[in-house]
Parts: C-alpha cells; sequence; structure tokens
C-alpha cells in the first residue's frame, strides 16, 4: 500500500521512508514542507527507488492535503510533521500552535474527507506520533504506561497533548481511524544539530564547548530512531484503532552520561589533536525553564500485542550514531550552511 509519511524529510520521518521503501510491502508518500529541520540529503539515497516518492506541501494546507489524498490513494497515514524543538518552543511558542495544532486538525479534517469519499481503501488508518513529554516529569521512580494522566509542561508538548487529544477526538466523534503512539528521546543519525546529541557530537569534533544544561542530571530514556520507525510501521500495520502505545529504548540516561559516552568514543576515534580528553570540553549552562527532570517509558503492551523491541542498545546505537556524524562530513556541512548556528538553550535576546 502508499503510506503518506507527513514530516519524512526529518529526522524520524527519513527513517521511516527508508524503512519503508525497503520494507518490499509498501511505498513511502513523503508530504512535507521543508522547513530548517529537513535536510533533502537525509532522502537522497531513495532518489529513483520504486518505494519513495515526495510531494512538497504544508499539513496546514487543506488543497495541498487533498491532492496528496487523492493523488497517491493512501491505505495508512503516518503522521510526524511538526516544530519539533522544545528551545525554539520557549522563544516562539506560535507556530508550534500552528504547525502542531492547526496542522493536526487539517490533516484529520482531510483523511475524514478522504474516507467520506470512498476513495480510501478498506482498513485506512492513521497512526499520529507524539512524544512521552505529554504526561510531565517522573519522580526516581516509575515509567510512565499508556494510562498516565497528561501535564505538558513546554509549549513544546502542550502542543503535542492537544494535538493527540484531536486524533481521539476524532475517531470518538466523526470514526477517523486514528491511532496515538507516544515515544521517548530519538538519537541516531540525522538529526539537526540543534538537538543534544549531535550538537556535542559537532561541537566536540570542532573542539566547541559541548553545553550540558543545569547539574546534567535530567534523565532521558535513549530509543535509536530505526528501532523507532520499525515500531511505527509495526504500530501502522498491526495496531489496534483507538489505542495508543508507548515506545522507549529501555536505556535510561542523564544528560551528562550521554555526554560522557560521546566523549570516549570521540576519544577514541578522532584523538584532540593537541591531546587531552574530549570531556574536558563539557560546560554546565543554565538550565531550561520547566525542564522535566526524568521521562521513562513503559514498552511492555507494544512488545506484548505487537512483537516490538529494540534492537539497539545505547552502546551499540550511540556508536552507529557517531560514526555516521563523522562520516558524514556533506550532511553536516548542508545544515551548517543554512545559516544556522549551533546552540542549547534559549535564544539570546
Ligand atoms: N526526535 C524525538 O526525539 C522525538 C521524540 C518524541 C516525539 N517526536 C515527534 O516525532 C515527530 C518527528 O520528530 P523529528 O525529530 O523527526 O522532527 P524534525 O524536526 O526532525 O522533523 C520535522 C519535519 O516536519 C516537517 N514540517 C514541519 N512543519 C511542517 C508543515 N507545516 N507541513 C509539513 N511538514 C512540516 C519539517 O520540514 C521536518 O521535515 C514530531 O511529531 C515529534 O513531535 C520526536
Amino acid at each position: 500500500m502508499n503510506i503518506l509519511v507527513t514530516g519524512g524529510g526529518g529526522f524520524i520521518g527519513s527513517a521511516l521512508c527508508r524503512i519503508i521503501a525497503r520494507s518490499g510491502r509498501h511505498r513511502a508518500v513523503n508530504f512535507d514542507l521543508m522547513t530548517y529541520a529537513a535536510n533533502p540529503l537525509s532522502n537522497a539515497e531513495l532518489d529513483g527507488c520504486d518505494g519513495y516518492s515526495f510531494m512538497r506541501g504544508d499539513v496546514r494546507d487543506a488543497e495541498a492535503l487533498a491532492r496528496a489524498f487523492d493523488g497517491c490513494r493512501p491505505g495508512g497515514v503516518i503522521h510526524l510533521a511538526a516544530e519539533s524543538h522544545v528551545d525554539r518552543s520557549i522563544d516562539g511558542p506560535r507556530a508550534f500552535l500552528d504547525t502542531n495544532i492547526m496542522g493536526t486538525y487539517q490533516l484529520l479534517q482531510s483523511a475524514r474527507e478522504y474516507l467520506d469519499s470512498g476513495r480510501a481503501p478498506d482498513g485506512f488508518r492513521l497512526v499520529h506520533v507524539s512524544t512521552d513529554e505529554v504526561f510531565g516529569s517522573l519522580g526516581p521512580e516509575g515509567r510512565f504506561s499508556e494510562t498516565a494522566p497528561y501535564d505538558p509542561s513546554s509549549p513544546y508538548s502542550a502542543s503535542k497533548a492537544a494535538a493527540d487529544h484531536l486524533a481521539r477526538a476524532w475517531r470518538r466523534t466523526y470514526g477517523v481511524p486514528t491511532i496515538v503512539t507516544n515515544c521517548s528521546n530519538n538519537y541516531g543519525p540525522r538529526q539537526f544539530p540543534e538537538k543534544l546529541i549531535p550538537l556535542v557530537i559537532l561541537n566536540a569534533v570542532e573542539e566547541l564547548p559541548l553545553p550540558v544544561y543545569g547539574d546534567g542530571g535530567n534523565v532521558r530514556d535513549w530509543l535509536y530512531v530505526e528501532d523507532h520507525a520499525r515500531a511505527l510501521l509495526a504500530v501502522l500495520e498491526s495496531g489496534a484503532v483507538g489505542e495508543s502505545y508507548n515506545i522507549g529504548g529501555g536505556a535510561e540516561l542523564a544528560n551528562i552520561d550521554v555526554v560522557l559516552a560521546i566523549c570516549r568514543l570521540l576519544d577514541a576515534r578522532r584523538p584532540r589533536a593537541g591531546g587531552g580528553r574530549h570531556e574536558d570540553l563539557a560546560a554546565f549552562v543554565p538550565d531550561r525553564p520547566g525542564h522535566d527532570r526524568r521521562y521513562a517509558m513503559d514498552s511492555r503492551k507494544i512488545t506484548a500485542e505487537l512483537g516490538w523491541k529494540p534492537i539497539e542498545d545505547f552502546a551499540s546505537g550511540m556508536a552507529k550514531t557517531v560514526d555516521w556524524y563523522l562520516g558524514n562530513p556533506d550532511w553536516c556541512g548542508a545544515v551548517a550552511a543554512d545559516s544556522y548556528r549551533r546552540r542549547l538553550g534559549k535564544a539570546k535576546s
């Protein structure tokens, strides 16, 4: 079947397009506005592949979505298009409300029209991709289950929470067959270097400071991006409509331990020219306002019901990630050429 992937030019979306295109079962139709967060090189290896095509478009644009639904007659949609960076949502929340809430609203309306037209294949469903951040912060113990109460802290997570509620409401009210997934922090190749892991790798290679928020003790449950992409395809193929699935990597680490792990890999692979250890570049910076202390996902439902579990552990996934950034200077250069200056934290006013 054709699968419409919104946001397929971004970090997770491009990994998903590769997995769909190479599945031999489906074709990925990437529908993406190609904002600053998308890199055309991320899908370059799929150019000319039968299992992949690209349509430039905005999820807030009803006509563009109607063309996409009519043009490719998808049997499923996986919705990833979003503004995704928490720091940017603190600097300027409006774009997050526009894209993440109104964009999801428009996609649901367009899916509804597509279903009403009778042109959707039997079994059509829409997977809405969300985050563990909608559940707020955990204490030192416990993990989020699918029934954890919503308690978002940032403009980003509040906008994602709103979109999750829309996806559920459109199923109950209009019968749009939606499924919601909530995943933990992803890492891996092709992530835009405003996020912690690629930022630390690229800064370390250039001998720049490695910024760490607050005391470095914020804990995230790290999920390798290809494991997540496999989970999303499994949910589209076999998940139950109306359900939600939590997806975590089972790899809880404090930010400072992530930074130290990257530094150790770089010490071995790319020793510093003047000697010394990369970890000496680490620099604590003022904490993000509203910074949740800890997230951790209970993924037992998706494992029990769909047979999914992560293949990579943190050591193997991080080694692949560091090697990919070291081996792909063209991709990294394309990001730098686009007037983006790496930063972590709020923009300086
Ligand atoms: N990266 C993570 O760790 C993580 C964790 C949990 C959930 N998520 C969710 O997964 C999804 C993908 O995340 P990502 O890290 O790949 O994000 P990303 O920022 O790398 O990519 C987002 C993509 O959406 C596209 N886009 C933005 N606005 C659009 C619009 N109006 N119309 C069409 N396309 C538009 C961008 O061009 C980009 O290609 C998001 O919904 C995000 O909230 C990500």
